[in-house]
């Protein structure tokens, strides 16, 4: 059996990287699947895609930052497909050129990341639960990111916005476990996609590489497989969680690289 068989999941953020991963994924796991984003065209790409390998699929264009498009998202999953079961709150992320330490952090970009991760997974959550436990139970699955846990020297508004997303996770758990919805959020590490590959210079990107366990660095399907269990009733014991997927980078001394070097043979 599909492990997502008889599910509807909305992705938001789908048309690229880690989403449209996900949505291929789920797709081929038996979901039908929302490829929600502000791009269309990439939207109705990820669509196709999950399409040609036999999923089902429905493309909805939606600016997260916007509560009327929210609602209007939601709306065109429960008319296509008959319910929700799954929502991936996955938009997110900052402008790193603006996003800068505390002093010359530029405030604007600070209240676009509000809006983009915070205010878009709150409301994300509030229109989808109610038709969640209309269907019986749901999961909702919150993109967050290793940089909610550690300090850096850049991206203020990037770690405080994630760790926002990890508090409003628990909120939902505690609030809607009753119903059976269930809620977590992800932390990626360094993930492949044209959101990293596009904004880091090389020499960033290899510093990231060497500071995992693991010798290399997160492809979008790495999270997506995490989404897919996220989704699935074989997560149903897991609520109120993070999972870190980031290779290692988090959970290691910052020696130990070094240390490498010591060891005898
Ligand atoms: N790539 C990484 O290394 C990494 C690490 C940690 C966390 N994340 C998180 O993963 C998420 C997405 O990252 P990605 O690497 O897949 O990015 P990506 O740039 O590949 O894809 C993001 C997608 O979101 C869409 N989008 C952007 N703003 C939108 C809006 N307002 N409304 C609707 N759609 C919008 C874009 O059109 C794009 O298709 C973010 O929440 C990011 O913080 C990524």
């Amino acid at each position: 059996m599909e492990r997502l068989q008889d599910k509807v999941a909305v992705i938001t953020g789908a048309g690229s990287g880690i989403g449209r991963a996900a949505a291929q994924l789920m797709g081929r796991e038996g979901a039908r699947v929302v490829v929600a984003d502000f791009d269309t065209a990439a939207a109705e790409e990820t669509a196709a895609l999950v399409e040609q390998a036999g999923g089902r699929a429905l493309p909805v264009t939606v600016d997260v930052t916007e509560e009327g498009s929210i609602a209007d998202m939601t709306a065109a999953t429960v008319k296509e497909f008959g319910a929700l079961h799954v929502l991936c709150n996955h938009v997110g992320g900052t402008n790193p050129r603006t996003d800068l330490d505390l002093l010359r952090m530029d405030m604007e970009e600070f209240h676009r990341a509000v809006a983009r991760n915070v205010t878009s997974t709150l409301l994300g959550a509030r229109y989808a639960i109610p038709h969640m436990i209309r269907a019986g139970g749901g999961s909702v699955i919150n993109t967050a990111s290793v940089a909610a846990l550690v300090g850096d020297v850049l991206q203020t508004s990037y770690g405080a916005v994630k760790a926002a997303v990890v508090s409003i996770t628990k909120s939902i758990a505690v609030q809607y476990g009753p119903q059976n919805v269930r809620c977590n959020a992800i932390a990626p590490g360094a993930v492949m996609t044209p959101a990293l590959e596009n904004n880091l210079p090389d020499s960033v990107i290899e510093s990231l590489r060497n500071g995992n366990a693991l010798p290399y660095l997160g492809s979008p399907e790495d999270i997506g497989h995490t989404m897919v269990f996220l989704a699935s009733d074989e997560s149903r014991y897991l609520t109120g969680q993070l999972l870190v997927v980031d290779g290692g980078m988090t959970m290691q001394s910052s020696a130990a690289p070094g240390r490498r070097a010591q060891l005898p043979g």
